[in-house]
């Protein structure tokens, strides 16, 4: 789907949480996002130390990835994995690396850490939303 950006949609940054709740291949931070189209789910995992901020959307069908709420990463903590037909994806780049979407990316979004709190924002985009 193909859609401009609306001119009143304005990209600011949204609390996800406590960045003390992240740890490496723990449970994700879920929130929502605002979007040319109205609210969009996201989340924030923690990988190798760092926070990695994506769209709750898989690549494959445009479903939330998680199979529990907050419940991102596959056993071995090493990749992110879609509850719906197991596509996985790296966790510090988002690029599908098995399943029916391989080769295509979630969408990344900005995330910075202030004051403890982690805090992600999403690009204005022309397309895809
Ligand atoms: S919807 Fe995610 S792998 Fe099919």
């Amino acid at each position: 789907m193909n859609e401009s950006t609306p001119s009143n949609w304005k990209s600011v940054w949204t609390d996800a949480g406590s960045a003390s709740e992240l740890f490496d291949g723990g449970s994700g931070l879920r929130t929502l996002i605002p979007g040319p189209g109205g609210d969009i789910s996201a989340f924030v995992v923690q990988f190798q130390g760092q926070a990695f901020a994506y769209l709750n959307r898989c690549a494959h069908v445009p479903v939330e990835l998680d199979w529990l709420e907050g419940a991102f990463f596959d056993d071995s903590g090493q990749y992110l994995v879609c509850a719906t037909h197991g596509a996985m994806y790296e966790p510090n780049t988002g690029l599908c690396i098995d399943g029916p979407c391989r080769g295509r990316s979630l969408e990344a979004l900005e995330c910075r850490i202030e004051a403890g709190r982690v805090q992600i924002r999403r690009q204005h985009r022309t397309k895809h939303d």
